[in-house]
């Protein structure tokens, strides 16, 4: 492509470096898509005859359904997706094709073609985080009342519902989701254009380029266009968030999985068994989750790393930018529809969380504000109060609402029999009424108001 200014063929190391065709030939659709764009452009504003423009329109047409039927070739010596599609091209129409790269660069084109890609693939994601919703909402009104116990560092805190649990993940899952829309609105402009880095004196039309590809306006400076992979960032950082709360999800799956837990059954789809141990059932595909998270962090930090000290505006080091994302992406993919798959089918044991609920004394905060409440006691005190009645039920080993109420008024005087009310994990739950809470009232409305945003979608 560039043989005129050159003596010798480059080493074949040189050639083996260079070449980005074995991962970017993801990106052929992408790449066609914007060269018509660019040649229907180049015709309307008269910088390529009509004749020319349709050979070349006609010719990358049936490029797509060779490289749909064939795969792309993996031509090294043609260094990236863009060079094998042209001399494909040019062996397909012959002298036209060279017309093509008119007032265009590859650095405009890769560009163009990587924003069109991260597009798409921020939709997919949308759409997949969209069902993982959904069965995080259908899980948690079938368990809007199941008691299981709420923790604090990973110590029975206070009673609290699956259904309220698993609105939480919701709740992260819709900021992921806005997250990569925002992302989506900001990559949606149009670097065609831009050529090399200055712009072209060809009077070309951007705004035809951009809107024929679905961007919302053209990028409005040309050394930012050709030297900008916030897009790309964005879409690491937004899927390193999403993938740390499918690792937190996926954590919990497994902690409840476990048999002192014994909260979750995993389907059998989603388990898999040991060679040697036949009792088992292993969460690995949780496992991965968690362990994808990592590396699609490793993804976000690698491109953070290559950009961070490339001045304007291309630089080959930029040529790396899409195997992170690639490879995060389709790490995002499977972990999104693994943790859609669990949420799905687990089989949630309610005898369980409520034993575990009721074994931990997780009611305490209730007997301290029934305290302040009824008997006008400071908060402070009703604190201490109530250790002591935590202290004694776990010296008698039996349940804080199994005490009797005899030792309770010895603790202190103004406790009578109405606290018994209180200090069941139903009505410790059902109490948390405020916005916000636990209560099942309350997990009914956010179900509800989940559902309805939804369907405004
Ligand atoms: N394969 C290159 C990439 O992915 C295309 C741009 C090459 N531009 C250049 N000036 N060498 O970044």
């Amino acid at each position: 492509m560039w043989g005129g200014r050159f003596a010798e063929g480059p080493a074949a190391v040189m050639r083996e470096i260079n070449a980005s065709i074995p991962f970017d030939k993801r990106l052929w659709r992408e790449d066609i898509a914007g060269s018509k764009a660019h040649v229907t452009m180049l015709a309307a504003q008269g910088v390529v005859s009509a004749e020319d423009a349709e050979a070349i329109r006609g010719g990358l047409d049936a490029i797509a359904v060779e490289y749909e039927a064939q795969g792309v070739p993996e031509d090294l010596t043609l260094e990236d997706i863009h060079m094998v599609t042209e001399s494909r091209l040019a062996e397909k129409i012959g002298a036209a094709a060279g017309r093509l790269h008119t007032a265009r660069s590859r650095n405009d084109q890769v560009a163009t073609d990587f924003k069109l890609w991260t597009r798409a693939a921020i939709d997919e994601v949308l759409a997949a985080l969209g069902t993982l919703q959904d069965a995080l909402i259908a899980r948690a009104e079938d368990h809007a009342d199941s008691v299981m116990p709420g923790f604090t560092h990973l110590q029975s805190a206070q009673p609290v519902t699956l259904g309220h649990h698993l609105m939480a993940y919701h709740a992260m899952i819709a900021r992921d989701r806005s997250r990569f829309a925002d992302a989506r609105a900001r990559a949606n402009e149009c670097p065609l254009g831009a050529a090399a880095l200055a712009g072209t004196g060809f009077p070309i039309d951007r705004e035809a380029t951009a809107a024929a590809l679905g961007f919302d306006r053209p990028t409005a400076n040309s050394l930012d266009s050709v030297s900008d992979r916030d897009f790309a960032l964005d879409y690491l950082m937004a899927a390193t968030q999403v993938s740390l709360h499918l690792s937190r999800l996926a954590e919990e799956f497994i902690i409840w999985a476990s048999q002192p837990f014994g909260f979750v059954s995993l389907s059998d789809q989603w388990s898999t068994g040991s060679s040697i141990m036949p009792q088992k059932r292993n969460p690995d595909a949780a496992e991965l989750v968690r362990g994808h998270a990592g590396r699609i962090a490793g993804c976000m930090t690698a491109l953070v790393m290559t950009m961070k000290g490339l001045p304007l505006a291309y630089s080959k080091d930029m040529q790396d930018d899409k195997p992170p994302v690639f490879e995060a992406h389709d790490l995002l993919g499977l972990s999104i529809a693994a943790m859609t798959g669990m949420v799905e089918s687990a089989t949630f044991r309610n005898d369980r969380m409520r034993a575990l609920a009721e074994s931990g004394f997780a009611t305490a905060t209730d007997l301290a504000d029934w305290l302040v409440r009824e008997a006008g006691v400071p908060f402070r005190e009703a604190h201490h109060i109530t250790g002591r009645a935590v202290k004694a039920a776990e010296d008698a080993g039996v349940r804080l609402d199994e005490l009797p109420l005899d030792t309770l008024t010895a603790i202190d005087a103004r406790i009578d029999a109405r606290v018994f009310d209180v200090l069941s994990v139903d009505a410790s739950v059902a109490s948390r009424t405020s916005l916000g809470g636990t209560a099942p009232v309350r997990v009914r409305e956010a179900i509800a108001a989940a559902r309805a945003r939804r369907d405004e979608e």
